[in-house]
């Protein structure tokens, strides 16, 4: 009988959610090498964290991550927190042997992904793993996006467009970490253009050389501070991050590129979107209509060719869809994150994840071209990635 990975979650809010209903119900859902133990959680609040693990099954909780660094019993440790706390905590995992699995962006600086990136290089020297969560690489239309590219099928990529445009950042969102430069790095940039930097990578398997033309803007200055004390007046603090990071790119095949992000497009909730234009086809994915990939087959005679809406849930033809329900029974956000974590489980066991997992070597490249688009915003000129190391 294999021993269980146990595991501890460092985070128990949005990502801590989604991260707990995956270690949940991935033994459910897929047939695996492996059972996930869902050993400890921690976060800040003693008293929320506790009720945090009740609810979702987590044996113990904490509120010092140290507790889990020191913890001869635990595999794997999970890290769901602001980016400003992810190098500290993920370098002390790989020090003391744990695989871990880090939220994107990898780090809020370049300088701290690659710290991270080196502790990773070292412990993979003992056999140490580590992981990104790029959940959106293991929607079944993204992956399926990724083995058309993969099986020649759109031939010479031309031009990769991505955008990421949500539109909950508006000047009544109080201040949180996700506003503050020294706490989450960047805004819009590195919480969005992170994806779909990882996407274009991703689905082409190609990498960007150069980024030129970028802007960077903030459009709002301060925002309300929200405390548990009741005082007459508001009070405001500054944001300290972009709304809105817009730039382009050339790979290493010759394609160009461009990719937006933004908190601010009115309208837009979640609109995770990427077409790739290539020579004999072209796709275009949403993920508001996530089960679906827009296909146009440019080998076709002419007077056939059309996109063509491919439903992303046949079992057998379509990644990750045989662990779940019958054709167009659709899929949704939390699935990304239980078919990640079972390629995660896979890969302890020593076998092959379904589609290409980041580890923190990949995610380290992401953060380059994040880094590089920041340099061209800021001097207004183009960036070669030979330049940013
Ligand atoms: N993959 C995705 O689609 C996706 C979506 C949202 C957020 N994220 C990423 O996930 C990470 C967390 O984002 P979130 O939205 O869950 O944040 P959040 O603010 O909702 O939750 C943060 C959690 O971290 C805990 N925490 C903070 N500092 C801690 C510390 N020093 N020790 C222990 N616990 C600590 C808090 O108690 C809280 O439970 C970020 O890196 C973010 O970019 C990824």
């Amino acid at each position: 009988m294999p021993t269980p990975i146990n595991i501890a979650l460092i985070g128990s809010k949005f990502m801590g959610r989604a991260h707990s209903n995956a270690w949940m119900s991935v033994n459910k859902f897929f047939d695996l090498p492996r059972d996930a133990m869902m050993h400890t959680v921690c976060a800040k609040n003693a008293k929320q964290t506790s009720a945090f693990a009740k609810k979702w099954g987590w044996f113990n909780s904490t509120t010092n991550f140290k507790d889990i660094i020191n913890n001869g019993e635990i595999d794997l440790v999970d890290i769901g927190t602001p980016n400003h706390v992810h190098a500290d905590q993920a370098i002390s995992a790989l020090e003391a042997s744990k695989h871990v699995a880090c939220e994107k962006p990898l780090a809020g600086t370049l300088d701290e992904a690659r710290k991270m990136r080196d502790a990773a290089r070292k412990a993979k020297r003992k056999g140490i793993q580590t992981f990104v969560w790029f959940n959106y690489r293991r929607c079944p239309a993204v992956a399926f996006a990724h083995q058309l590219v993969q099986k020649g099928k759109l031939g010479k990529i031309y031009h990769v467009r991505a955008k990421y445009l949500q539109d909950w950042g508006g000047p009544d969102t109080p201040l949180s970490w996700r506003f503050d430069s020294k706490l989450a790095g960047s805004g819009a940039h590195g919480d969005l253009n992170a994806h779909i930097i990882d996407m274009a990578r991703f689905i082409t398997g190609d990498e960007i050389v150069e980024v030129s033309g970028a802007v960077s803007e903030t459009f709002i200055k301060q925002r309300e501070i929200i405390t548990t004390k009741k005082s007459a007046r508001k009070r405001f603090g500054k944001s300290t991050v972009d709304d809105c990071v817009l730039f382009l790119t050339k790979f290493k095949s010759g394609a160009v590129g461009s990719f937006e992000a933004t908190r601010l497009a009115t309208g837009n909730q979640n609109a995770n979107q990427i077409e790739i234009n290539g020579e004999k086809g072209a796709i275009k994915f949403d993920f508001e209509r996530m089960n679906e990939l827009q296909w146009w087959d440019n080998t076709l005679d002419s007077s056939l060719r059309g996109w063509s809406r491919i439903m992303c849930t046949n079992a057998g033809d379509h990644p990750y869809i045989d662990a779940y329900w019958p054709p167009a029974h659709l899929i949704g956000y939390e699935h990304g994150f239980t078919s990640q974590a079972a390629d995660i489980i896979r890969m302890l066991a020593g076998k092959k994840p379904i589609v290409p997992m980041p580890d923190f070597e990949d995610a380290y490249q992401t953060q380059r071209i994040l880094h590089a688009a920041l340099i061209s915003a800021k001097k207004r000129q183009a960036v070669r990635m030979s330049e940013v190391k």
